[in-house]
């Protein structure tokens, strides 16, 4: 396995394997890598010759005062487990070469990302789709995979592929989740054991939801409150949104008629987890 820190390290990389008529798959990552992750490595082998993961926590898709400074950083646990996971080829750049001190062009996507986390975390999908957009002109793939458990920020993804005319095919993966039904996530190393079963409720509030419409309940009024239920049972909840969407679109919907996005976001504690489902009528 490969490790590159420079920019042009990178794209003479890509440059001169897809010369030989390789094709590029491309998981990017802020790293403390999960099965979650490593679910989207084997998307990326199964579609793709070499595959290249990018680890970097980037800073302008964090707020003031979000957890950019403590976001944990084990690069040696990272690498050990993309050479398990068969990656060619890790890329890790520092944040220098990444943004220049007078960095001044942004990718903002303006319609997909003004709800959900958009709201919640203003100008966090510019920063999103800035640095996403920047790898793919520094690894050039054919192929780039994205996880459903950050559904609003792929839908963005697939956007500014399609707007920008970006050459890059972009799959999704399925949540992977731990034994109980918590999403895995790099954040949920933050939670102490009692926040760590009360995180729980997140799934458990979408699990409640999934049943309701599978007895039939296609109206939203009902479905969220069983939801807001669920998660008031746990008393570090505290709740940023729950959101019933058009699963295209994002817009906000009141009855399940075609696939709906159902989003929710709670602050366990002081770490924000984020969970979704996509309900369609039988
Ligand atoms: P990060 O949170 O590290 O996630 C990297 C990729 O892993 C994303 O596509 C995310 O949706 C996916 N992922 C995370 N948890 C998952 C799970 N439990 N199951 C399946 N996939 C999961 O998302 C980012 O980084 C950044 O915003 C990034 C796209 C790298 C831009 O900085």
């Amino acid at each position: 396995m490969e490790l590159i820190r420079s920019v042009s390290g990178m794209q003479h990389y890509s440059l001169c394997e897809k010369r030989k008529g390789l094709r590029i798959g491309f998981v990017p990552t802020m790293g403390c890598l999960h099965e979650g992750h490593l679910s989207l490595v084997k998307l990326a082998r199964e579609n793709s010759d070499l595959v290249v993961l990018s680890i970097f926590v980037n800073p302008i898709q964090f707020l003031p005062g979000e957890d950019f400074a403590k976001y944990p950083r084990p690069i040696k646990q990272d690498e050990m487990l993309c050479r398990k996971a068969g990656v060619d080829l890790v890329f890790y750049p520092e944040e220098s070469t990444i943004y220049s001190t007078d960095h001044s062009v942004f990718v903002e996507e303006t319609s997909l990302s003004s709800g959900l986390c958009g709201g919640s975390r203003p100008g966090h999908f510019r920063g999103v789709t800035t640095v996403v957009a920047k790898l793919f002109n520094m690894i050039l793939p054919d192929v780039a995979v994205f996880g459903q458990k950050d559904a609003q920020q792929s839908r963005l993804i697939q956007r500014m592929v399609r707007d920008l005319n970006i050459p890059t095919r972009i799959i999704l993966g399925p949540i992977v989740r731990e034994a109980d039904g918590l999403a895995m996530s790099s954040r949920n190393r933050y939670l102490s054991v009692t926040e760590r079963s009360d995180a729980l409720c997140l799934y458990q509030a979408l699990e409640s939801a999934r049943q309701l419409v599978g007895e039939g309940e296609l109206s939203v009024a009902p479905i969220r409150s069983a939801v807001m239920t669920r998660l008031s049972l746990a008393k570090s909840a505290q709740v940023e949104y729950v959101e019933f969407v058009d699963d295209r679109t994002l817009q906000p919907v009141s009855r399940i008629e075609a696939p709906v996005l159902l989003a929710i976001a709670v602050k366990i504690g002081t770490t924000r987890l984020i969970d979704n489902l996509v309900l369609s009528p039988a």
